[in-house]
């Protein structure tokens, strides 16, 4: 706390790796740019926010976070305008998100003026790094991890909050084949479904690498008490268009991430007229409605790969095969828009970039 954006001191590189991209071939998560900021948090304060050359961290081997998993993260993406300035989309609304997940982990708030200036900062020195071709951007991961040198198990009194950036490029290259999961669970009532914490993400490897042996991309999680209503899919929101409404899983039962990409389609949706309910939803009521033929589009949304058509879903031997993806009106029209805000192309009226 008492920290203001002029008080982030800066160190900066002496050669920069930008050499390293391939502008013809950016992958998602494999290089980091150049600098990173971190703060520490002791004694009930935050430190100074600095920003360093990208390095490892150096921590002992009995830190909190290794043990225990109270660690947080969020994701967002800054793009460049048609005039080449940096466009970050939405950070307030992770800012916040974050700040809900640190609660529930026993974690404490990160300020704005660490989260929201940190990311303005570091982006600005990095500007070179955000990537311009189709579909690129530069990934902003800011992570919270809990460093107390103690394996007793209490909330941790010691945490470092991390900013790193990464020029990515789309996170799925084709549409995915979901497998309906209804064995092993993702989230439940009372529970930290709702929050980026680490350990959702840790409990997801076991099951989500049986599936894909079994050739299927991801997992469609369903709900730990029936097993039949439908949470997110892999680290995703889910979205189906049935008929002529979009029907999304609400998030009010505590399961289910409060994607900001999920917020920015149910708001575009709506203001284009399209009907959109946030309700519960079986696996039942989409078996049917695909057998009625009335399931025309399904799609996974989140900062990573802002929309993920799915090619099928299969529950138990039902395969249930989507219609071509060309011709899919909701979800093609989404990611345009979608892309034309966040690229600075189309006027933002929502207020979502934050110019840097
Ligand atoms: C994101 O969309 O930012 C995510 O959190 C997915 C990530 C785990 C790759």
């Amino acid at each position: 706390m008492g920290v203001t954006s002029s008080d982030i001191s800066i160190t900066k590189v002496k050669n920069s790796r930008i050499g390293e991209v391939d502008p013809a071939n950016i992958q998602f998560g494999k290089i980091y740019s150049d600098h990173m900021l971190v703060a520490c948090y002791e004694n009930g304060a935050w430190g100074q926010p600095e920003i360093m050359p990208f390095k490892n961290l150096e921590l002992s081997p009995a830190t909190t976070f290794f043990h225990y998993g109270q660690a947080i993260f969020e994701g967002i993406k800054a793009y460049k305008d048609p005039h080449g300035n940096p466009l970050v989309f939405r950070p307030y609304d992770n800012w916040k998100r974050m700040n809900r997940s640190a609660e529930r982990m026993a974690m404490p708030d990160v300020p704005e003026n660490i989260f929201i200036d940190g990311i303005r900062a570091l982006v600005d020195i990095d500007r070179n790094w955000i990537p311009t071709s189709a579909e690129t951007s530069l990934y902003i991961r800011p992570f919270l991890l809990a460093v107390d040198e103690f394996i007793g198990v209490r909330p941790a009194e010691k945490f470092m909050f991390i900013i790193i950036t990464s020029p990515a490029g789309p996170y799925y290259s084709h549409p995915v084949s979901i497998y309906v999961q209804d064995k092993y669970v993702r989230a439940f009532p009372g529970g930290i479904g709702f929050t980026k914490a680490a350990g959702n993400y840790g409990m997801s490897m076991y099951p989500t690498m049986m599936i894909k042996k079994m050739g299927y991309d991801q997992i469609l999680w369903t709900d730990g008490l029936t097993h039949k209503n439908v949470q997110e899919i892999g680290t995703m929101n889910v979205f189906f268009v049935i008929g002529d409404k979009v029907v999304t899983p609400d998030i009010t039962e505590d399961t289910i991430l409060a994607g900001v990409t999920r917020d920015s389609i149910i708001t575009l949706l709506r203001e284009k007229g399209i009907t959109v309910e946030e309700r519960t939803i079986s696996i039942d009521e989409i078996e049917a409605a695909h057998k009625a033929g009335n399931l025309k589009e399904a799609f996974g949304s989140g900062t990573a790969a802002s929309i993920a058509p799915i090619s099928a879903l299969t529950y138990h031997d039902d395969k249930m095969m989507l219609p071509d993806v060309a011709s899919w009106e909701v979800a093609n029209w989404l990611k345009k828009e979608l892309a034309d805000i966040r690229y600075g192309r189309k006027e933002d009226v929502h207020g979502w970039n934050m110019a840097v």
